[in-house]
């Protein structure tokens, strides 16, 4: 009867740990579940994000393009000097916009809705600012370029490791949209700080017309961006 003892304290605990076993086995079911939620939540959230740069960035180059070509129109009359660097300029964003109108299948994402507004407000943003002189052109470049270089650069820090097609692009145009900077900023020399406000403005006008266009996925865009840099430090 004795020999019966160490079985009934053995019992207990082997069922003590088969619960455990179980509970543990539960527990790493459930936290790899999780796991795979959020990273599943994450993903959709990241294709989210990159389709929406795909559709601003198509936008914002099909803008530019408008810009340029209102700015031509003015030039070719009153400041011919300036047609040959703006036409350079334009063949550089006609190129990149279809680079980001072929990107956008593969991302499902499609042409902003409201691309005429796009086409009218780049016209005659152009269009005033060429109105305004040779200097009105260089301040309306280089406040455009300059909004332009902001968003590329947090797209590259974002696309890093999510998308390397994307970010190749994006990387491919980036040195000749700081060119254009760089140029109108030349271009700008000693007036830059009298234009300062002018180019404040403008660049304030591209924002709110990126957050219109994109009916406010800019804004979730921005904090995107922004949450990824904070998690990338
Ligand atoms: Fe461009
Ligand atoms: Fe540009």
């Amino acid at each position: 009867m004795r020999a019966a003892r160490p079985t009934s304290r053995i019992a207990p605990v082997r069922a003590i740990s088969s619960k455990v076993c179980v509970d543990v086995a539960l527990t790493d079911d459930r936290s790899l579940l999780h796991q795979l939620v959020w990273k599943m939540s994450i993903a959709t959230r990241d294709a989210l994000t990159v389709a929406r740069i795909c559709r601003v960035n198509h936008a914002g180059e099909f803008g530019a393009i408008r810009i340029y070509s209102a700015q031509i129109a003015v030039a070719s009359r009153l400041y011919p000097d300036c047609v040959p660097m703006l036409s350079e300029m334009l063949g550089h964003e006609m190129t990149h916009c279809q680079l980001f109108r072929d990107a956008m299948p593969r991302r499902n994402s499609r042409p902003c809705r409201v691309m005429q507004f796009w086409s009218w407000g780049g016209w005659w943003l152009g269009f005033l600012t060429a109105l305004l002189g040779r200097h009105g052109i260089w301040a309306c470049t280089a406040a455009v370029e300059e909004t332009v270089h902001r968003h590329l650069d947090d797209q590259l820090h974002f696309l890093a490791g999510r998308d390397r097609g994307l970010h190749d692009i994006i990387a491919s145009i980036h040195e000749e949209e700081l060119a254009h900077l760089h140029l109108a900023e030349r271009q700008l020399g000693s007036r830059r700080s009298y234009l300062a406000f002018l180019r404040g403005l403008i660049g304030m006008a591209t924002d709110v017309l990126i957050w219109l266009s994109t009916w406010g996925d800019s804004t979730r865009m921005a904090k995107a961006l922004a949450d990824a840099k904070g998690e990338h430090g």
